[in-house]
């Protein structure tokens, strides 16, 4: 599949009929919203947990050099925190475009943090779209993220800006802040050896 989705996004009319829909962000919609919703509050949804296992082209990466940014993957049981967004049909238009990455529009059952549960749409990179990177060990993506970037900024404060979010909901993630603590450990050995070789000359 194409990694530009937005034609067939468009084509969804599971919520033509609504005035206003639910969405449920779980990577960068977590700490960012560039768009007018009515409201927004914690939610998580059952059964997909999150994974650094797609690439990014367009946002922190290059198609030359794609990033690593997350998508969702199947898991039975599991629990992903995020946050809800309560926004209007228009708005979907302009998120079809800032997700056309590889990311498909999948409808689905979301908890709300005040106890309501309502039907949400949340976009999922699926292993079939070409820009999917797919599993890797956490320290090797954590390398990847540490040499990435694109015209959305450094690949690292993607995942920076949603390790401090995660941690304000009280989020438990395993895969992300193991790639965290990589990261921050790469940082630091990095540093050092520029030390040692200002130290040399
Ligand atoms: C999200 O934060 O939910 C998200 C962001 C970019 C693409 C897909 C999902």
């Amino acid at each position: 599949m194409s990694a530009d989705t937005i034609a067939v996004n468009q084509q969804m009319s599971h919520f033509d009929d609504h005035a206003e829909l639910w969405l449920f962000g779980y990577g960068s919609l977590i700490y960012k919203a560039d768009f007018a919703y009515l409201e927004r509050r914690p939610a998580s949804i059952r059964g997909w947990t999150r994974r650094f296992w797609q690439g990014s082209h367009d946002h922190r990466g290059t198609p030359e050099a794609p990033g690593r940014v997350v998508t969702l993957v199947e898991q039975p049981d599991a629990v992903c925190v995020g946050m809800a967004y309560l926004i209007s049909l228009d708005t979907l238009q302009h998120l079809d475009v800032r997700e056309k990455n590889g990311y498909l529009r999948f409808v689905t059952e979301m908890q709300l943090d005040d106890g309501r549960q309502v039907e949400a749409l949340v976009y999922i990179a699926t292993p079939d779209n070409e820009a999917y990177l797919g599993p890797a060990d956490e320290r090797e993506i954590a390398r990847h993220i540490a040499a990435s970037a694109g015209p959305s900024g450094p690949n690292r404060d993607y995942l920076l800006h949603l390790t401090d979010t995660l941690r304000e909901l009280g989020a438990r993630d395993t895969h992300v802040f193991e790639i965290e603590r990589h990261l921050l450990e790469i940082a630091t050995e990095e540093a050092a050896a520029r030390t040692r070789k200002h130290a040399a000359v």
